[in-house]
């Protein structure tokens, strides 16, 4: 099983309004809500590719009515801490005409030390039956860093993935992930200085790899592509060449679909291959319902891969 942890979870609404203007009154074409955050996002991409998948964090008590009938129709197990708020809502505004997208992020609900206690012994309990357990996005108001280290810690020996940035990157690295999943931006942004080329991301992949003891370091650079370093290797793999739709959720789509790869016991460069595939459709704008429906055989023989020995 694969456990991933939302600390702070969204009902992602997204709205779409014709020519959207300010101080006017807008009229809605069509809205579409559902369960979102960093971490459902992976379950959901995970169930899809038939791995066995749950997705636990906190959720809000007081709109939960909102959120479960979203959980039932993706059929997602979770198991969540009840916080007596309000589960944030992430409203994205679409102008189909000006092509523009205009994000309204709630700051989302304030946690308990008794509901971070909770966690920590429902993230224990999941992490001695999961083959991974995956920290991914922000986190909500009442977990600062020394807390998000206990969260990691309580998770432990068991290989866990970190997907986040700033300054959860920045502390959560040095404990030993055994992915961790920054884009390029990200890593820039840790390391506080650009990377200019390959061969520049490949030796801060690789120098983190040596410091922090990290497993894999798959570094994800949009249409760019992303390049995979581990130990001895790094691997380099092309975007696939899609319509964009979107590029919501493309880095958790891709790290669904690495963890498919390694939970299926494919090589790495396989486990790439199906990143590479899954970030793909997620950009191409095929809703997770229909993500079954794609042959991702076929999309994952496209991809193209290089490969350096770094030994
Ligand atoms: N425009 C695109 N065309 C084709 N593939 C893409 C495109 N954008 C992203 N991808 C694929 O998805 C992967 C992840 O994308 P990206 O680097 O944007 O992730 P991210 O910034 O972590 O996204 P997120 O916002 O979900 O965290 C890329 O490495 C690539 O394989
Ligand atoms: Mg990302």
């Amino acid at each position: 099983m694969i456990t991933t942890i939302t600390l702070n979870p969204a009902i992602d609404k997204t709205i779409t309004v014709e020519q959207f203007k300010l101080n006017a009154v807008n009229r809605v074409v069509r809205v579409h809500e559902d369960v979102g955050g960093k971490g459902i996002n992976v379950s959901k991409v995970l169930q899809h590719l038939e791995v066995k998948t749950l997705a636990c964090g906190f959720i809000g008590e007081a709109n939960y009515g909102l959120v479960q009938p979203h959980l039932k129709r993706l059929g997602l197990s979770t198991d969540f801490v009840f916080v007596d708020a309000l589960t944030r809502i992430n409203t994205k505004i679409i102008d189909p005409i000006a092509k523009s997208t205009t994000d309204i992020n709630e700051s989302g609900f304030t946690v308990s030390r008794v509901q971070i206690e909770q966690l920590k012994i429902m993230l224990r309990a999941y992490a001695n039956q999961s083959r991974f357990m995956v920290f991914s996005g922000s986190v909500c108001q009442g977990i600062d860093l020394d807390t998000y280290v206990e969260l990691i810690k309580a998770v432990q020996p068991t290989p866990w993935v970190l997907d986040a940035d700033r300054q959860i990157l920045k502390i959560g690295i040095q404990y030993q992930p055994y992915i961790v999943k920054p884009n390029i931006h990200e890593l820039e942004d840790l390391l506080e200085r650009k990377l200019n080329n390959h061969e520049e991301v490949i030796a801060a992949a690789q120098a983190l790899i040596q410091e922090y003891k990290i497993g894999y370091c798959l570094v994800s650079m949009g249409e760019l592509g992303s390049i995979l370093v581990t130990k001895d290797k790094a691997y380099i793999a092309n975007a696939l060449e899609v319509d964009l739709v979107s590029t919501v959720g493309a880095g958790d789509s891709m790290l669904a679909g690495f963890l498919f790869g390694l939970t299926k016991g494919c090589s790495d460069a396989d486990a790439l291959r199906y990143a590479t595939s899954c970030g793909a459709i997620a950009v191409s704008g095929v809703s997770l319902s229909a993500f079954q429906d794609v042959d991702i055989e076929a999309l994952k023989s496209s991809v193209k891969l290089s490969v350096i020995d770094l030994v």
